[in-house]
């Protein structure tokens, strides 16, 4: 998506529905390292879980896409689009994925939408979703034909400023906007925390045979996350793992390493507000506590309960923060609070591009206002 310096996805897509808990994980990485594998999708077997509950990645084209063929077979035959219905019609499928067949009824209970990516449907759909990303700098492949007077196109991008190319022609284009970031219309956050349900699993915390963790597969000194981990690791000990430290770690052994970790160092790639990915969600929804670098303490406080993870800003120094660790690893009377949260809260991942396609869908659905996005680029890039 860079034209400098391209990114390759990084995104856990976990979700929960029909008594199951699913998991996946899409990795976004640069192109200096190889983005070759994607983390594993970790599924949480519920007892009524049926075998056909989504348990795969792919990769395509560099993206670790959900491998949705499993997801069909439990799928129920999509209805037959309605009247009333809301029609979203995706551009282009983020990545290059086709989940057309994808209900937003049984993913996320939405109802009244339907997804399509038949081109054909552009004078009837009410919204058109573009993902960023895949947006030529040209406008080259954007719709050509004039726009219906109640169509609301939507600009989709998970990836921070810092990770993304401003791209000038956008400007004036959209009516709405689905991102990470609160002030988005369409809010989607990487992952989420919510109300546990009876059917959740007691949570249980995993066997830990290791201390501190931290998967790598970029590294850029310059990175805020680099020299803070420079320093950590004069006072305590970190297994670093990843492409960075040449120790692979592949989709199959990802959720079983992460989960033996005691402590996961959480460090995002770029400091936004809001941008908070799948290195929080996936450690959180593995047991193991999150060191998050990233935005302030009360941003993350936004989304996730506080007792949840360790911020590097609650220590002076990355000593202090290491002493502090050192105790908790030493009393797990200390540790275990750091888990308190579970009994209230179950977590869960998005599904990428699905999710913001139903959500869009619903949206445009219950609001019929007139709607522009004049400056999205000072908006989203300042
Ligand atoms: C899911 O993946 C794991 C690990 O790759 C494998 O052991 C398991 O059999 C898979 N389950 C299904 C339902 O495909
Ligand atoms: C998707 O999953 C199914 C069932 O596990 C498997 O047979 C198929 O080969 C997978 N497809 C890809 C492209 O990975
Ligand atoms: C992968 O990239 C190639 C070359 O750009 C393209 O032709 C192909 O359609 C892409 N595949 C998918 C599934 O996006
Ligand atoms: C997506 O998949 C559906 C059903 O599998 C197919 O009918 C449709 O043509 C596909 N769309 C694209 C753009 O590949
Ligand atoms: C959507 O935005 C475009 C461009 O600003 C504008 O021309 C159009 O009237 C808007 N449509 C709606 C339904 O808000």
């Amino acid at each position: 998506m860079m034209e400098t310096r391209r990114s390759c996805p990084h995104i856990l897509i976990a979700a929960m529905f029909l008594s199951c808990v699913f998991a996946i994980f899409y990795v976004y990485h640069s192109p200096t390292m190889n983005c070759l594998h994607c983390p594993a999708v970790q599924v949480s077997k519920h007892k009524d879980c049926p075998d056909a509950c989504i348990n795969h990645t792919q990769l395509i084209n560099d993206t670790c896409a959900v491998n949705v063929t499993v997801v069909k077979e439990t799928e129920p035959k999509p209805s037959s689009p309605s009247q009333t219905d809301t029609l979203l019609l995706i551009w282009i499928w983020p990545f290059g994925r086709n989940v057309t067949s994808q209900s937003c009824s049984w993913l996320f209970q939405i109802e009244g939408c339907q997804l399509t990516d038949d081109r054909n449907l552009f004078n009837t759909a009410h919204g058109i979703l573009f993902h960023h990303r895949d947006i030529h700098e040209d406008l080259s492949n954007m719709p050509t034909l004039p726009r219906p007077y109640f169509q609301k196109w939507v600009w989709m991008n998970m990836e921070s400023p810092s990770n993304s190319a401003l791209k000038p022609r956008l400007n004036d284009l959209f009516n709405l906007t689905t991102s990470y970031r609160r002030d988005s219309d369409i809010t989607v956050p990487y992952g989420q925390t919510s109300e546990r349900s009876a059917d959740d699993r007691t949570f249980e915390i995993p066997k830990k045979e290791k201390f501190i963790c931290w998967i790598v597969t970029n590294w850029n000194p310059d990175y805020e996350r680099s020299k803070y981990y420079e320093k950590l690791k004069e006072h305590v000990s970190v297994e670093t793992f990843g492409d960075s430290f040449d120790r692979h770690v592949s989709d199959g052994d990802y959720p079983k390493l992460v989960s033996s970790c005691k402590f996961y160092l959480s460090f995002e790639n770029s400091i936004h507000e809001d941008y908070i990915t799948e290195k929080l969600y996936n450690p959180m929804k593995l047991g193991t506590v999150p060191v998050v670098l990233g935005p302030p303490r009360k941003n993350y406080e936004k989304f996730i309960p506080a007792e949840a993870f360790i911020h590097v800003d609650d220590f002076k120094t990355a000593e202090e923060l290491a002493a502090h660790l050192k105790v908790l690893h030493e009393n797990p009377d200390m540790y275990v609070k750091y888990f308190g949260w579970r009994e209230r809260y179950a977590v869960r991942g998005t599904w990428f591009g699905l999710e913001h396609a139903c959500r869009s869908c619903d949206h445009i659905r219950r609001n019929r206002n007139y709607r522009t996005v004049n400056d999205l680029n000072t908006w989203y890039w300042g």
